[in-house]
Order: structure tokens, then sequence, then C-alpha cells
């Protein structure tokens, strides 16, 4: 097992009192805290070895360049990908996911084709679809998710055909904590000749992911939500899917050759090998070297640990929370079917009113719909707030969470 109380010495921030009060962070599906020692490699990255990559013979270029393609790589190891060709460096998940939708789906998308998005998505998997959708014309079919906020397999199972280009689905769902079976659903599309995206942002963080064995076409994740910097995630993609498809943006590093033909005025392009050919201009290098820090964390402390640490923490939350008298919780609390997310109100109080009240204890929580509106409309919600676990959380902050939840109730 974990040890949170040691973890907790690597963040800075958890040392910091807001109203006097110790900082308690459970707002981690937003994003997480960052360790010293991703702080450290970034800082060491810019003292030491700044340089663009790719693109000079000098010593820090070399060095920046060995050091971004290490980070690649350890990616690829972390989600079992075959080696670095299949890792694409974005600024997140909705990047990852808008690539996937512009460089795949302009050129293999036409009238006649399905999408197939679940309900549950964050909105990051479903607008990119729908604003494509206007342009190739094709339709987004949507599969049900059940009151009780886990996906309707037979919804799904109905809805899938051979019209079916595609099935986008979240791997954990960012309001309700639902895993979703991936491996079944991907097992299923390519019975129909369908690939599958999975969004991770909510799953990569918190449990072992193996593509290889999920079979899945593509994966995306972002590394503010592993403990690593905003503006770098990954786009997974299995090798020859990525071969296949256009560039997403044009522009230098995406690029072997350009060069102008005279007789006919255009220029001739080849594209650069992968994953260079999707990762057009400077890339956020010293992102993808924060990133490779969050993931060697990650891997001493161990996917399994992470995903137990976070079920006891959920399993304890959920049990004290049944406690409060005007607290709801939303969607399933059984811990074997969700991850460390939570989502409730309290009754006669906006979401807002709970986050606020509850900030003044120094305890962070979101609140509003989380970019996830429609599975909101299933649950009959407008908003809802939602605490979600780390690494760093202990027993004690949700007994404190739990404390100020009693004194709300009391407004
Ligand atoms: N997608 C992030 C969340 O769920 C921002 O809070």
């Amino acid at each position: 097992m974990l040890d949170p109380y040691k973890i907790r010495e690597d963040f800075p921030i958890l040392k910091r009192k807001i109203n006097n009060y110790p900082i308690i962070y459970f707002d981690n599906a937003a994003t997480s805290q960052k360790p010293k020692q991703v702080i450290e490699a970034i800082k060491n990255f810019y003292e030491n070895h700044n340089a663009n990559v790719h693109r000079a013979v000098h010593t820090l270029s070399q060095e920046a360049s060995e050091l971004y393609e290490e980070a690649h790589e350890e990616a690829a190891r972390f989600i079992n990908a075959k080696g670095m060709e299949e890792i694409i460096f974005v600024r997140g998940t909705t990047e990852a996911i808008n690539l996937v939708a512009y460089s795949w789906g302009c050129h293999n998308l036409t009238k006649d084709d399905e999408v197939i998005v679940s309900l549950m998505e964050h909105h990051s998997n479903i607008v990119p679809w729908e604003l494509l959708s206007r342009v190739r014309g094709f339709n987004v079919v949507y599969v049900n998710v059940k009151k009780n906020g886990k996906l309707d397999y037979a919804d799904f199972e109905n809805k899938i055909s051979k019209k079916t280009k595609i099935v986008c689905v979240s791997h954990v769902s960012n309001m309700s904590g639902v895993i979703n079976d991936v491996k079944r659903i991907a097992k299923v599309a390519h019975e129909y000749n369908a690939l599958t995206l999975v969004d991770g942002a909510q799953s990569v963080p918190h449990l072992p992911v193996d593509v290889n064995d999920l079979d899945i076409d593509f994966l995306t994740f972002s590394g503010h939500k592993m403990l690593g910097p905003t503006g770098i995630g990954v786009l997974y993609g299995k090798r020859e899917i990525l071969e296949s498809m256009e560039p997403f943006q044009g522009g230098g590093e995406m690029i072997r050759e350009v060069s102008f033909n005279a007789t006919k005025k255009r220029c001739s392009i080849a594209w650069n090998i992968l994953p260079w050919k999707f990762e057009a201009g400077t890339p956020n290098v010293c992102g993808g070297i924060g990133l490779m820090e969050a993931i060697k964390y990650l891997k001493r402390i161990g996917m399994e640990n992470v995903k137990a640490h976070e079920e006891i923490l959920t399993k304890y939350a959920i049990q004290k929370m049944a406690e409060c008298k005007k607290v709801e919780i939303y969607g399933p609390k059984d811990t074997s079917v969700k991850c460390g997310i939570i989502p409730f109100g309290v009754e006669g109080l906006s979401s807002h009113d709970v986050a606020l009240f509850l900030d003044n204890y120094g305890i962070m929580v979101r609140s509003g719909f989380h970019c996830a509106q429609p599975l909101h409309e299933i649950f009959g919600l407008k908003s809802s707030a939602r605490i979600s676990f780390y690494v760093y959380n202990i027993r004690e902050e949700i007994d404190r969470f739990i404390e100020v939840l009693k004194e709300i109730e009391q407004i």
C-alpha cells in the first residue's frame, strides 16, 4: 500500500493555509497538485538543458531532444504502447480528441456514416464530433446512460451498425466516476470494423491502463491530472492508423521536406515520421519532461496501489456522507464500478453555495456541471458539487469535510 502521509511531504502546496485552515484539496478530477520532483525537473530543464528540439546540432539541442524523446518512451511504457511512434504529445485530452476528429474524421467520415458517442462524455468528446458532423454530414448517435449512472450496453449494442465508423467513450466519467468496460466496447466496435477512441483523462491518472490488453485504437489523457504540468497531454494511436492519417496542423517539425516545383508552381510536401508528423511547431518540451517525471513518480507508487488507495477513501467518504441527512450522492455508490469521484448535493443549496462554504474552511471542491451537462440532465440535475481524490488525500481530510458538511446542513 502507498503511504499518503509520506507522499504529502512531496507536495509543497499542501503546506499552504487558507483562512488559517490547512488546505484540503478535493478537486483532483479538475487538476492534480504537483510533487517537488516534477517542479524540480522543470526547473532543472530550464536551468541546464533548455533549447529547441530536433533543430540544431549543438549540445543543448541534443540534450533537449534526447529528454523529449525519452518522455515519449516513458509515456509509451506507462500505457503499454508499442513505442514512442504511437505517442503524440498534445496540449491535453481536448486537443487529442480534436486531432482525431479533424485528422482522421475529416478524411474518413461522410454523410452516410455514424459516430457513436455516450451521453456520459465530457463536452470535449461531444463538441468536436458535433462540429465536424456539420461539415461532413455524418450522424452523431448517442448511447444512453441508465438512471443509476451506468452505461447502457444493450443500447450501445442496438445502436452500433455497419454505418458506425468510430465509437467515442470515456474510460471513467469525470462527473460520476463510473468506470466503463472499454475492452468490451472495443471488441464489439471491431466486429463492425469501427474504431474506438477512449477518453482516458480520468482513468490513466488513477488506474493501470494497458492499451494492448484493452485493444483500443485511440487513448487520450492529460498530464496535469496526473501530477504533471498543464499544457501537455497524450494521444495514443495504433501505429498503422496513425501512419494512414493526414497530419493535424501544418508547420515546422511535422515535415521531412517542402520543395517548390517551378513547373506546377506548387510545393510538394513529405511528412515527418511518427510521432513528429503530428507535432507541428516548437513543442512543449518542458511539459513533456515534467510529464515524464510525473509518470516516474506514479510508477514508483504503483498504479494498483493508487487505485486501491482511492477505493478505500471513496468507500470511507460514501459511508460518512450517508450520515449527513441533507446530503445526496448522485450515481452509483458501489466502489467496484467507480473511481474516486463523488458528485453530491445538499438539500436547498446550490452547488456553488456548497463549494463556497467549504472554501471558507480551506476545502476545495468543484461545483457546476463539470463540462458534462448531458449526464447532469440524465440525473435530473442542473449542477452538482464534486469531490475527487488522489494519492495525497487522507481519511482525516474526509472527517474534516464531513464536519463542515454537517455545519452546512444547519443553514
Ligand atoms: N475535466 C475537468 C473536470 O472534470 C476540468 O473538472
